[in-house]
């Protein structure tokens, strides 16, 4: 099939199923309950669906974890409500990509409890075994989430390799069998009628050769898994994946590559390369860590905008005519984006959140709207570790404050707050009735109580409201060419208050002014010249900008 870039001009809407809206009250999102807000995504504008996993699996890592490919995890229903959702999305011109986790299964999968009843078992190979060294692990690597990324396993005196958790054993991309497991998985999906895959952790298949410890950061238990990104092996499997699969489809593919540089974006999803389409890459959501490296992600520092402007600008010129980004503030994984980018959640919230959105639209590439990130949703603020779900956050509490002792229980519970992935993951916030419109159970998470002040229908009802505001770039998008294909420059880096950026295509130039603090600032970019397409106050043509005043200029 021809290079097709349809990709290009849309806008994603991401949807968490856990949390988005359930239909029978048992307090977990499922399918028909997305299928019945399939026209509030429509009349937000975006053109296609991100949905998160909603296979069978046990859910330690919500959905991350599968034990069935091609099931649907009964508490999001059955496979025929899956078919009536994808169907309704289609009818209203929606598409639905699906997340495709092949880095690793669960260890509940039938492959799994294949691999692990003995040495010679056909299934031994689709996961990485190996003997113990020195009576211990085979190597340093530390697991994301969970201690070792090795688990000794009593049966076979053998450890098994897992990257994350210890329910997340590592697929061996080695072995020719496991890889036609994988095609022939996406086929299903693909056959069905979807129109896309986000790639989970897709530059983690190719383990580097030898599997050699990784680099310990001082004072660190285990070595880094750096070293297994982007392994030697990684364009080959893309290119059979294209081969076998992808190349008989007009789909959308996204590559989640923790750890990759704008050159191995180009080489993974460089544009006419027939691998994927774009990556998401972490740059950006990695400004402002820790400086106690051991603590990296856990951290309450605020962002540094020119940190923020530097990556985002590499991304942007490194990847212009040569690869295509994807553009997002938040995912499920993240912190909510006007929580974490802007410093004023409660008094400028709305304006914050406004000016993030032009931010981030009016940049090359294809934009990711995160559920609720539309009417501005916040942080969940939570005090107590006993409010967490995440297995991540909890896991790296027990390990920082009870084993390693790095870090003390309340700075770790400031840090939570910030950074925990639960924040993203509270319940979407429908209306001002019982839990937010999302259940009339009792939540899998509780619900963020300012949900009676951010809800969609306070925001549908407000012609002023962060909701109308994103339709309006999001049409902006759909209605120009400048947005989608222009080519970007910052305008003064080092300014530590402001964003500014202007976009060139043909003979058309764009300006993007974003006032990054809760103050006024007198900046001159010319503006006065301009007709202005979008803002987020009422436009007095000044140099003056307001409280996270955003404005975006066509330049005569
Ligand atoms: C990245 C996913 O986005 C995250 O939610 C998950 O925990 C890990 N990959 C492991 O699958």
């Amino acid at each position: 099939m021809a290079y097709s870039d349809w990709w290009k001009k849309t806008v994603v809407y991401q949807v968490y199923p856990k949390s988005f809206q359930d239909s029978n009250n048992d307090g977990i999102g499922d399918l028909p309950g997305i299928t019945s807000r399939l026209p509030y995504i429509k009349k937000l504008g975006a053109d296609v669906i991100w949905l998160n996993p909603v296979y069978k699996s046990p859910d330690k890592d919500n959905g991350y974890d599968i034990s069935d490919y091609c099931a649907i995890q009964p508490n999001y229903g059955t496979m025929a409500d899956f078919d009536e959702m994808l169907e309704t999305a289609h009818s209203l011109g929606l598409k639905i990509m699906m997340d495709l986790v092949v880095n690793h299964t669960s260890d509940q999968h039938k492959w799994f409890q294949e691999s692990r009843k003995s040495i010679d078992n056909p299934y031994r190979d689709y996961y990485i075994w190996r003997d113990p060294v020195d009576g211990r692990e085979p190597n340093n690597w530390g697991s994301r989430f969970d201690g070792s990324a090795w688990e000794f396993d009593e049966k076979t005196g053998q450890y098994y390799l897992h990257l994350y958790t210890k329910e997340q054993p590592d697929l061996n991309w080695e072995n020719p069998k496991v890889r036609e497991e994988v095609w022939n998985l996406m086929r299903f999906w693909l056959d069905k009628g979807i129109d896309g895959f986000r790639m989970d952790v897709i530059n983690l298949i190719s383990k580097p050769e030898g599997l050699p410890d990784g680099n310990k950061k001082a004072g660190a238990k285990y070595g880094g898994t750096g070293l297994v990104a982007n392994g030697h092996r990684l364009n080959e499997f893309l290119e059979e994946m294209n081969d076998k699969v992808l190349s008989k489809y007009d789909v959308m593919t996204v590559g989640e590559m923790p750890g990759s540089t704008p050159k191995e974006a180009i080489k993974y999803a460089g544009l006419n390369e027939n691998k994927l389409n774009m990556v998401f890459q972490f740059n950006h959501m990695n400004v402002s860590g820790n400086p106690d490296k051991r603590l990296g992600h856990w951290n309450d520092e605020p962002i540094d905008l020119v940190d923020l402007k530097k990556v985002l600008s590499k991304w942007e010129i490194a990847l212009d005519g040569k690869g295509w980004n994807s553009l997002y503030w938040s995912n499920h994984d993240q912190s909510r984006a006007v929580s974490r980018f802007a410093t004023d959640d409660s008094r400028y919230r709305v304006l914050a959140a406004k000016m993030l959105g032009t931010t981030l639209h009016m940049l090359q590439g294809t934009p990711y709207v995160y559920e609720g990130e539309e009417i501005g949703m916040t942080n969940a603020h939570f005090t107590e570790l006993s409010q967490y779900e995440d297995i991540q956050s909890l896991n790296a509490y027990k390990e920082l404050v009870e084993v390693e002792k790095i870090v003390d229980k309340e700075t770790m519970l400031k840090y939570l707050a910030y950074r925990t992935r639960d924040n993203a993951r509270t319940p979407m916030q429908w209306d001002r009735g019982t839990n937010a419109g999302f259940t009339e159970g009792q939540p899998w998470l509780a619900v963020n109580p300012n949900y009676s002040q951010i809800n969609v229908e306070e925001n549908l009802e407000d012609s002023n409201s962060v909701f109308y505001y994103y339709q309006k770039l999001i049409e902006l998008r759909h209605n120009s060419d400048l947005v989608v294909y222009g080519d970007y420059a910052v305008i003064d880096m080092e300014d530590e208050e402001v964003f500014t950026y202007r976009r060139r295509y043909n003979d058309e130039t764009l300006l993007v002014i974003n006032n990054f603090t809760s103050h006024d600032v007198i900046r001159d970019y010319g503006q006065e010249n301009g007709a202005l397409l979008i803002g987020n106050y009422v436009d007095d043509k000044n140099t003056r900008l307001r409280p996270y005043e955003s404005k975006v200029y066509l330049l005569k």
